[in-house]
């Protein structure tokens, strides 16, 4: 059974906690950081994940897409993150460890992340200690963008890689998921799904979230 975790990028703002109480039946609540750096947009940070920790006990799946993230992950991990996830394109390799370790030794789980033109390769030095790979199937950046099909030859060789190397590592695909996008990534390895506008824009999200999580 696939694990599900909305993006709240795609819910609206102005009621934001009846938008994540209509998702409860899902597993995390994805949350995307971005600092107009990184990538070319601005979303939210700290005051709105400290609201969201306090009206949910769901896992809040943080996926920053800041540049040196490891400036902030005990902020994150202090504000409620439970999965922290950043981008190996964001720090030099000794500090992608370290972020890792200081995450891990606050008793979170850590999560690291690719964008579309990152090969798989680059996960290699740190796999084996990692709770979770995030395969991004867009550009990182924008909510709402068509899911990249030349990804999952890449899910495939991280699936082998994870299997051989640390198989109780998550694999989560975000970006453009749908039903059938879903059900190709599941079909190439992936275990958790994260979805924003296909989930909050139909009518019946959790029945939607079933569907999902029983592909
Ligand atoms: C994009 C974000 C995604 C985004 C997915 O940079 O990381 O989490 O919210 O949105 P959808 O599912 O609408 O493509
Ligand atoms: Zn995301």
């Amino acid at each position: 059974m696939n694990r599900i975790s909305p993006s709240i990028l795609a819910a609206d703002f102005s009621k934001l906690g009846s938008e994540i109480e209509s998702v409860k039946n899902a597993d995390y609540i994805h949350f995307d950081v971005m600092d107009g750096v990184f990538v070319p947009n601005i979303s939210f940070g700290f005051p709105v994940l400290e609201s969201v920790r306090a009206i949910t006990d769901k896992t809040l799946d943080i996926h920053l897409m800041i540049n040196s993230p490891s400036r902030y992950i005990s902020r994150f991990v202090d504000a409620g993150g439970g999965i922290i996830t950043f981008h190996v394109e964001a720090e030099a390799p000794e500090s992608v460890h370290s972020a890792i370790d200081e995450i891990q030794k606050l008793g979170k789980k850590a999560g690291l992340s690719l964008k579309p033109e990152t090969p798989s390769e680059a996960l290699l030095p740190y796999i084996s200690k990692l709770d979770m790979v995030l395969v991004m199937t867009v550009e990182p950046g924008y909510g709402g963008q068509d899911f990249i099909p030349e990804m999952l030859p890449k899910i495939t060789e991280i699936r082998s890689m994870i299997n051989k190397l640390n198989p109780d590592c998550e694999l989560e695909v975000d970006g453009g998921i749908n039903l059938e996008t879903a059900k190709l990534c599941v079909n190439a390895g992936a275990t958790v799904l994260v979805a924003g506008i296909d989930v909050f824009n139909t009518t019946n999200r959790a029945a939607h979230i079933e569907q999902l999580r029983n592909l």
